[in-house]
């Protein structure tokens, strides 16, 4: 079966607790165990970015749910492609809190948690140090 890895950014339609983005993830890893998808969730500054692995077939109609969810708009597809392995291979859909991404987040930008603005190449760059908080 060949991998595809898609991230995108997206706008929450309304500010989210904690509380909300746990139970938000916690139903997308049930979910997303059933399909073979990993992943990994942040949110931050009302933003979410997020990348989905597994098939395309999957990930296509997984993206296309997600993409209707009235919780977020705005949403910028950052880059998807073919990988050779998973990132997340032991998470449905890990969530990072903001306390844990501060210091990436500030090595990747300039002031805020921004994602829309990043090229594919820094979703990349950015997703790869993200990987790294998973084995601390
Ligand atoms: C930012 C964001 C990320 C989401 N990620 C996933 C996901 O990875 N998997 C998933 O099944 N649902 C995800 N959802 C929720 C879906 O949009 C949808 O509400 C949910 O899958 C419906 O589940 P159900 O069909 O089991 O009721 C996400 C929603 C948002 C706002």
């Amino acid at each position: 079966m060949r991998l595809f890895s898609l991230a995108y950014c997206s706008t929450a339609t309304k500010p989210l607790t904690l509380s909300d983005v746990k139970k938000l993830a916690t139903k997308a890893s049930a979910n997303n165990q059933l399909s073979i998808i990993t992943g990994c969730l942040i949110y931050a500054n009302k933003q979410f970015f997020q990348i989905i692995e597994g098939s395309q077939e999957n990930l296509n109609l997984l993206f296309l749910k997600i993409a209707k969810d009235p919780a977020h708009d705005k949403i910028k597809i950052l880059y998807y492609q073919q990988i050779e392995e998973r990132l997340f291979p032991n998470w449905g859909m890990g969530l990072l809190e903001t306390a844990r991404t501060r210091e990436i987040v500030k090595k990747h930008f300039e002031k805020d948690f921004q994602p829309e603005e990043f090229s594919p190449k820094q979703a990349e760059n950015f997703t790869t140090d993200i990987k790294k908080l998973f084995f601390i």
